[in-house]
């Protein structure tokens, strides 16, 4: 049997492109199983995994713990905001106290960049990286990208924009590196100062002018503006934002040729994206999150092997 080089998924940086292909074969299969009537298979009978979130989900968590029920695996589920963290319990206690119970796998997302690295020097469960602040996450590059290989028979060569809060997004990083590892080419697209001053570095092209960035692409990736993370102002008003990089329908069929639009979620409806566009034959918004599933089954059922 094929297995990936990590034992963790931490990012995307430190993955393969053959780590990646073999994830993205594992959920063609598991795909097939999911629109079948019975929808669950025994792969992982005998572990336990713990979704364990110091920050709030919709898409991420009910995502993975479907995905490990659909696996037949045992799950708990661990929320920051009514546990012991409250009561100054530290990251490593929780989580030894978690495993302490027999638990063989741990989905964590939390606000601190590189707390699952963190915990993967010390303890000897599976790490899956469901985010982590403003740094990775990894299963939504890669369910972005199974997406894109879906609408468009490959990757490589296609052109993808990544348009919005570039600064903020874990879902930025880890669909760079991702995209590149598969040979697509990157732009990313944002008000100047939601770019990272090191972004070049990456190897990405650069365009403040969003309609010329839709009409390079084949695929935009709009991002949310993360108001959350955001202790200064770096625009005006979000009203602004939507005036000069909001998306909308009139803006996508005046481009010359027609390219899909994606979205991570949550969606601002009127900032980032308009309804009409959001629900135009464009986006294939809804087709990323059913595709989470099976991408995160795959991951799971792969790391369980090593
Ligand atoms: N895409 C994403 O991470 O969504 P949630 O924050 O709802 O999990």
């Amino acid at each position: 049997m094929q297995q990936l080089s990590v034992k963790h998924l931490l990012g995307i940086k430190g993955l393969t492109r053959a780590d990646i292909e073999l994830i993205f074969e594992t959920a063609d299969t598991f795909k097939e199983v999911l629109n079948r009537p019975i929808k669950k298979v025994p792969s992982l009978r005998d572990i336990t995994v713990a979704n364990v979130f110091f920050e709030n989900s919709t898409r991420t968590r009910l995502s993975f713990e479907l995905a490990q029920k659909r696996l037949s695996a045992d799950v708990i589920n661990f929320s920051s905001s009514s546990s012991s963290v409250k009561k100054g319990e530290t990251l490593l206690d929780t989580v030894n106290n978690i495993l302490a119970m027999k638990v063989d796998m741990i989905v964590m997302r939390h606000s601190s960049p590189g707390s699952p690295h963190f915990l993967a020097k010390h303890i000897k469960a599976n790490i899956v990286n469901a985010g982590d602040g403003t740094h990775e996450h990894p299963t939504q590059a890669l369910l972005d990208a199974f997406s894109i290989r879906e609408e468009h028979g490959e990757v490589a060569g296609k052109k993808v924009a990544i348009i919005g809060d570039i600064l903020h997004s874990r879902v930025a990083l880890s669909n760079i590196f991702a995209l590149q590892l598969l040979g697509a080419e990157v732009m990313v697209c944002g008000p100047i100062t939601l770019l990272p001053k090191y972004i070049k570095e990456l190897g990405v092209k650069v365009e403040l002018d969003v309609r010329k960035a839709l009409q390079w692409c084949d695929v935009a990736n709009v991002l949310r503006i993360q108001l959350e993370r955001q202790q200064i102002k770096y625009f005006p008003s979000l009203r602004e934002y939507s005036l000069y990089y909001g998306i909308n329908k009139k803006l996508l069929d005046s481009l010359d040729k027609k390219i899909t639009v994606m979205h991570p979620g949550p969606i601002n409806r009127g900032v980032e994206l308009s309804s009409d566009a959001a629900d135009s034959d464009h986006s294939i918004i809804l087709n990323q999150v059913e595709n989470g599933v099976a991408i995160r089954m795959a991951v799971m059922y792969l790391l369980a092997q090593n």
